[in-house]
């Protein structure tokens, strides 16, 4: 092949670069997207999962049961981000002082966060500081920040679509059309916030989940064959059990998760003429049915 005249060269470069700086550049707007959540009033409003509530009463009373729900929370109403913001490496003078950088937790807890205008994330300190449960619960993994968010990972979601395991060219709700996303089934779906270990790109990095990085190297590269979605979604079932809060039934999910056989042997050992000592050999054998470790987190 003929080499490339010098100037062609220099032009072809030169396009790419330009392009490379145009889709950088790429502003929201102009890909339909919705401009990002100025107030956290915005936010709420957005991310209610009440829109779907008339239509999908079933899953929606499901989901409110769940962890998803209240992920902001810990037990009991827990707020845990106020004791983050008071004590530690993300605490602030005051809840005004906060940005962004405040809250690398989101990233999981609340990915509808990343991207909104700064005010959001002195509004929300705020709301912490206070400890306003009402508005802290209401911050939660709803509904659309699966089915459109985190449902598709090889472009951003389109506007106006919510995205499910099949294609409707029409759906009753605001939101007129859904498309197919064979992604949400796959346990990277659920690995994009379940975690594979220390999230190195915040200043100081943190950890929290790493459950999806044992699912891969400790269950998938054993010859484990089953998806998150088999052994937790069960019939679509959005409840997402355990329950931490429900201690009687998270005690029977983990006896069954994690059988126990014991075996003793009990001598008695002689080691000298009169000397009797009794000793027992115990064998203990936990066997681990989930698809990870247990406990995480
Ligand atoms: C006015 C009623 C109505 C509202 C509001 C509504 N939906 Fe639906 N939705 C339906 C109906 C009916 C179907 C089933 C259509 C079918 O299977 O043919 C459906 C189907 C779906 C599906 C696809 C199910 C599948 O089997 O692929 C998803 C996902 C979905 N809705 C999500 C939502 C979300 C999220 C919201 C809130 C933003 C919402 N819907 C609001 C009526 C509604
Ligand atoms: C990579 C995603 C990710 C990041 C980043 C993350 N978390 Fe988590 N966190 C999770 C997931 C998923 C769970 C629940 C599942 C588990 O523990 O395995 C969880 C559980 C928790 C729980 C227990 C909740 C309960 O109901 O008791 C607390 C508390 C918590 N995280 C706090 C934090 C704080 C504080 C930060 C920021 C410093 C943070 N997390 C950052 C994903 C994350
Ligand atoms: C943590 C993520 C998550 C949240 C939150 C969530 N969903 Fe889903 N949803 C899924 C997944 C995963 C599926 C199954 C996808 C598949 O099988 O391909 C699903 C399936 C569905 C379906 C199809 C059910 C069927 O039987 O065909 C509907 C409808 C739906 N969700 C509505 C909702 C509504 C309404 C909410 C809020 C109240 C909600 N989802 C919240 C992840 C989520
Ligand atoms: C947007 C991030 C996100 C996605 C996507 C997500 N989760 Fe979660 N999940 C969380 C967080 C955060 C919690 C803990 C909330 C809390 O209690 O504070 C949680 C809690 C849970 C729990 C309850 C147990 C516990 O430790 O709290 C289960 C089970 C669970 N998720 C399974 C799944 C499965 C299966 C999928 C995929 C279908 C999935 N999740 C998708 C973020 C996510
Ligand atoms: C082979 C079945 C199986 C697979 C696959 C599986 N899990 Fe689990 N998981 C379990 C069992 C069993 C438990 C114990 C509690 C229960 O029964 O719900 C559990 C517990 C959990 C918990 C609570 C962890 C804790 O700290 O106690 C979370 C969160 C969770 N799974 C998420 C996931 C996600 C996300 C995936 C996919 C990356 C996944 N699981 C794959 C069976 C499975």
């Amino acid at each position: 092949m003929k080499p490339l005249p010098k100037l062609t060269k220099v032009l072809a470069l030169a396009v790419t670069a330009g392009s490379l700086l145009f889709w950088g550049a790429f502003p929201a707007w102009a890909a339909g997207e919705h401009a990002p959540a100025k107030s956290l009033a915005e936010l709420l409003e957005r991310n209610d999962s009440k829109r779907c509530q008339e239509c999908h009463s079933e899953i929606y009373e499901q989901w409110s049961r769940s962890h998803h729900a209240r992920s902001l929370m810990g037990l009991n109403g827990f707020s845990f981000m106020s004791k983050y913001l008071r004590k530690g490496p993300l605490a602030v003078k005051k809840p005004q002082d906060a940005t962004m950088d405040n809250f690398p937790c989101a990233k999981c807890h609340l990915p509808q966060l990343v991207g909104t205008e700064p005010q959001v994330a002195r509004e929300l300190a705020e709301v912490i500081w206070r400890d306003d449960k009402a508005v802290v619960s209401r911050l939660n993994i709803g509904c659309l920040v699966c089915h459109q968010d985190k449902a598709v990972v090889h472009h951003r979601p389109e506007p106006g679509v919510l995205y499910g395991p099949k294609t409707l060219t029409e759906h009753e709700g605001t939101v007129k059309v859904v498309r197919k996303s064979s992604f949400m089934a796959s346990p990277a779906f659920c690995g994009q916030c379940h975690g594979m270990g220390p999230n190195f790109e915040f200043t100081p990095p943190v950890q929290c989940a790493t459950l999806y990085g044992s699912y891969l190297h400790a269950y998938v590269a054993d010859g484990g064959s089953r998806t998150c979605l088999d052994c937790h979604m069960s019939g679509r079932d959005h409840t997402f059990p355990p329950d931490f809060s429900d201690q009687k039934a998270t005690a029977q999910l983990y006896r069954a998760a994690l059988p126990m056989e014991v075996e003793v042997l009990p001598y008695t050992f002689h080691p000298g003429h009169k000397q009797d000592s009794p000793r027992v050999v115990v064998g203990l054998t936990i066997e681990n049915r989930a698809g990870h470790r247990i406990p995480d987190g």
